[in-house]
């Protein structure tokens, strides 16, 4: 039988690379920046599977490019770059890495809560810049986390497992989402609220909804004048899902009090972007599930898809399972 061909396109860990390298013939983009759409399109002509990272856009024009496609397997739990329901009609299967990156993009979120709520990246800034030079009572003063509110938008696997670590900071949680969760709710204690309900109470606004048409710009100027004039907005969804320009109005306005951001409309953002020339936004660069342990996890598990839907084997994650027949 001749072994399946694939294209990766970003280098992977030696853990995933042994298993594709063990049952299929590989191409690879090895270099550290995305592969450019013009040599993705041209080195999946003839493959039969693609290891993708979000960044890579799997539209008609992709699908185009690889007429003898199987399988897309996503190095990702979220999947808004694929065009899932085409990949369904064409009969390819799409596949991504649920599960193994929940804990650390919870972690991540509660990082940017407090980064943002206790300005620990202004107050190094204020250091390196050699200001600590304050004897102001109220100098470099920050919000409380324990026995603050916590209010958690699109409470999925990631944004229950944010609500789950609140307890050992003593906080009320809040959370939304399009219905309601019985059992978080007997588990952690949280409680549903409506979105503007939330966001007039609470002192911590998480945000963990997936992009879709419904959530796309959900957080505009409307929204952030609903908020506290001390409340912490943290992003660790998708970009989109806020209007950055509102944000940065907002933040300058001082409501809400600070940003704590992962993701952005445009990934990845320049060093001029708008939001960084103010103090109370924290921004690290989509590092969510950025942990050696977890990215390997993800790498072994988007490695396993691919080559279990090339080579008949039981698939672990397979998004549009109704390919599979
Ligand atoms: C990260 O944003 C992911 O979807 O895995």
């Amino acid at each position: 039988m001749t072994r399946p061909t694939v294209y990766i396109t970003s280098p992977l860990p030696d853990a995933a690379m042994r298993i594709i390298a063990s049952a299929c013939d590989y191409r690879q983009w090895t270099e550290d920046r995305p592969v450019p759409r013009d040599i993705l399109l041209r080195d999946i002509a003839t493959v039969d599977g693609v290891l993708a990272r979000l960044m890579d856009r799997v539209d008609a024009e992709f699908l185009d490019a690889a007429p003898g496609l199987r399988v897309v397997s996503n190095c990702a739990v979220g999947y808004d770059n694929i065009n899932v329901p085409l990949l369904t009609e064409r009969g390819v299967l799409a596949c991504n890495t649920p599960g193994v990156l929940t804990e650390t993009t919870a972690d991540l979120a509660w990082a940017l809560i407090m980064a943002a709520g206790r300005r620990i990246v202004e107050g190094q800034e204020t250091i390196r810049q050699g200001r600590w030079n304050s004897s102001n009572l109220m100098f470099m003063t920050g919000q409380d986390i324990h026995g603050a509110t916590l209010g958690l938008v699109g409470p999925g696997r990631i944004g229950s497992a944010v609500i789950r670590r609140a307890k050992g900071f003593d906080m009320n949680v809040l959370y939304h989402s399009r219905s309601r969760h019985a059992e978080l709710e007997a588990e952690t204690g949280a409680q549903y609220r409506a979105l503007d309900d939330l966001l007039r109470e609470s002192d911590f606004v998480v945000v963990l909804v997936p992009l879709s048409d419904a959530t796309r710009g959900l957080f505009g100027a409307r929204e952030f004048a609903l908020m506290k004039d001390s409340a912490v907005f943290v992003n660790v969804s998708r970009g989109p899902v806020v209007n950055e320009m509102a944000l940065y109005e907002a933040l300058k306005q001082g409501r809400p009090w600070a940003a704590g951001l992962d993701v952005f409309e445009k990934e990845p953002i320049g060093p001029d972007h708008p939001l960084l020339t103010l103090p109370n936004v924290v921004a690290v660069p989509h590092i969510g599930s950025a942990s050696v342990q977890t990215r390997t996890k993800m790498a072994t598990l988007a490695a396993t898809n691919l080559v279990a839907a090339l080579t008949g084997q039981p698939v672990p994650a397979p998004i549009n399972p109704a390919v599979l027949g």
